[in-house]
């Protein structure tokens, strides 16, 4: 089987067209631009890279954003200053703070102090709950993204099997709420799983969440089954490289030419082989979260107004 490649940059671009176009109207109603915080503490790399990204998305697509990088060793009451100043502040409509957090800090008791209508990444318990009640307005970015890729290659999801590696609160848990949600029979599976391979062949739909280069191989992929792989790891030419070298794909490329690569959760080869759709690292996943970060936005903008935003929530 050749599988066929679920373009996360295409149906992403669709996505912040959109947001662009509500966030026109937005301006029309209100006079001003809806408006993202995002609250940063510390320097992980990774974090720079993906603040950046939302800092691009929100300039294209008409969202006013608002950054406050903290140093590492900042303060706690100098975070929760910032959550409380954007609490209040009715230029700002959605709010995110960056994880992780530098070690030792509780993010859990910082995301509490969210106000729930402000909260675009959902991470709240109060829509935590509400994602698992079926009542919440908006559903975290990267399994929100997963589920508009679905939507977009016109996958079935109700009645199918799905597996779901990884029971992150940020990923796998509320994934596993949005599948449930559309009539999905849900299997969350997690480190301690044992024959992670025979569960993961049940599925229709696997969902791959657990940042281990190219862990999942064809014995873990039912042939024909829908892939979605979540995992962005780097991998250096120095350290896990050489293995992937003699790869015949993009990515081998990249180690020869760059001394890194990234690469997901599933090994390349086996989801080209076994699935009958599959999500690539880089271009698949990846994109979706900004975007619907985006979409998430633009929607609490409009629920916090008053404003039909135009779009059904997800
Ligand atoms: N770090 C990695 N993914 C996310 C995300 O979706 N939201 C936030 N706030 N931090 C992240």
């Amino acid at each position: 089987m050749n599988a066929q490649v679920m373009d996360g940059k295409t149906v992403a671009q669709s996505v912040l067209e959109r947001v662009k176009i509500l966030s026109e109207r937005f301006w029309e109603h209100t006079g001003r631009q809806p408006g993202l915080a995002v609250i940063m503490a510390g320097d992980d790399p990774a974090s720079a890279v993906y603040v950046r990204n939302k800092k691009k998305a929100c300039r294209r697509v008409g969202i006013a954003f608002f950054e406050v990088h903290l140093p590492r060793d900042a303060d706690e009451s100098r975070i929760m200053e910032q959550i409380h100043r954007f609490n209040m502040d009715d230029d700002c409509d959605g709010m995110i703070i960056q994880l992780p957090l530098p070690e030792g800090m509780d993010a859990d008791y910082f995301l509490e102090q969210i106000d729930p209508g402000k909260d675009v990444d959902g991470f709240h318990p109060l829509n935590t709950g509400k994602l698992w009640l079926g009542t919440a307005p908006i559903a975290p970015c990267t399994p929100a993204g997963i589920i508009k890729i679905l939507e977009a290659y016109n996958i079935q999801i109700e009645g199918r099997e799905a597996v779901i590696a990884g029971r992150s609160a940020i990923v796998g848990k509320p994934t596993a709420a949005l599948l449930l949600a559309r009539h999905a029979t849900v299997t969350l599976a997690h480190s301690r799983t044992t024959r992670l391979d025979e569960i993961c062949r049940r599925a229709d739909l696997l969902v791959t969440a657990v940042g281990r280069p190219g862990f999942f191989g064809a014995d873990h992929i039912k042939p024909g089954a829908v892939v979605i792989d979540v995992g962005i790891n780097r991998i250096d030419l120095d350290s896990a490289g050489p293995k992937w070298l003699a790869l015949d794909s993009p990515i081998a490329d990249k180690l020869r030419e760059n001394g890194h690569a990234l690469i997901g959760d599933v090994h390349p080869r086996a989801a080209i082989e076994r699935a009958s759709y599959f999500t690539p690292v880089p271009g698949g996943v990846g994109r979706m979260t900004v975007a619907m970060l985006m979409h998430n936005t633009i929607t609490l903008a409009g629920i916090r107004l008053g404003i039909d935003p135009g779009d059904s929530p997800v």
